[in-house]
């Protein structure tokens, strides 16, 4: 198990400060521009071989009415939503959108795609009956932020759909995860030892179901917003 101290210092990071946050979401863009013509294979191969490929379907088949996916990147959960899901997709990369609007194309739907920051959504309060956010809490930069962003944009008793790989309770495994952070947090913007969860709590929703998988690996939420704004949404963030 990773003990209590360590479990306090990863919690206790400081907030990001917006040149940082601003810095982090240069390196992500540009990551993306780079692999994204090699994203869906590789990630495909991920699914199969680690993460388990069952979870898209278990995320989108969750959302009902009006729904935002945040960070919908090249859309592979498009295929899964279904047909009387009414669905905006947002994400920072404009080459990862563009593979999502050809998917989009191919399955005859009709979605509002658009270049945007999870961290300042373009939408008003109270938009979306769902928001779903699969694989992508790990990349955006301050994820306690698109979490209290993504409450904003959550009418009262909306339904936040998570899935995410998140750090390891097996001591060893965590710190190779901690290891390979190092180098994929600098090169690419992605986390490996973020836990979703402790941020979806301090923002104020109600968890109804939860599943841990895959040696503690892969977690996937389904939170309930209460409607109480978030009063603090640094309390929300952590630092990875
Ligand atoms: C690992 S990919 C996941 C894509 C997709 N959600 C999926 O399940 O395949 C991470 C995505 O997060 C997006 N992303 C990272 N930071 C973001 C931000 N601040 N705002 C919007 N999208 C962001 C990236 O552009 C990328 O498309």
């Amino acid at each position: 198990m990773v003990n209590k101290g360590e479990e306090d210092r990863i919690r206790d990071k400081h907030v990001l400060s917006d040149d940082e946050r601003s810095r982090r979401t240069q390196i992500v863009r540009r990551s993306w521009a780079k692999q994204v013509s090699r994203y869906d294979k590789s990630m495909g191969f991920i699914e199969r071989k680690l993460l388990g490929p069952e979870h898209r379907q278990w995320a989108a088949g969750k959302a009902e009415g009006d729904t935002l996916e945040v960070a919908i990147g090249t859309g592979l959960n498009i295929t899964h939503y279904t047909a009387d899901t009414r669905l905006s997709g947002i994400d920072l990369s404009p080459e990862m959108l563009d593979l999502a609007r050809a998917r989009g194309r191919e399955l005859n739907r009709q979605i509002d795609l658009r270049v945007g920051d999870a961290h300042e959504l373009p939408y008003p309060d109270r938009s979306f009956d769902a928001v779903v956010c699969t694989y992508s809490l790990c990349n955006i930069p301050d994820h306690g932020l698109a979490l209290s962003e993504m409450k904003r944009v959550l009418r009262s008793g909306g339904k936040l759909i998570l899935v995410d790989h998140v750090r390891s309770s097996f001591a060893p495994l965590f710190w190779f995860q901690r290891f390979i952070e190092f180098f994929t947090l600098r090169l690419q913007g992605e986390t490996q030892t973020r836990r979703p969860l402790e941020q979806v709590v301090n923002a104020g929703f109600e968890i109804t179901e939860r599943d841990r998988m895959h040696a503690g690996v892969v977690e996937r939420l389904v939170a309930v917003n209460q409607g109480a704004p978030v009063s603090d949404p640094t309390a929300t963030r952590d630092h990875s």
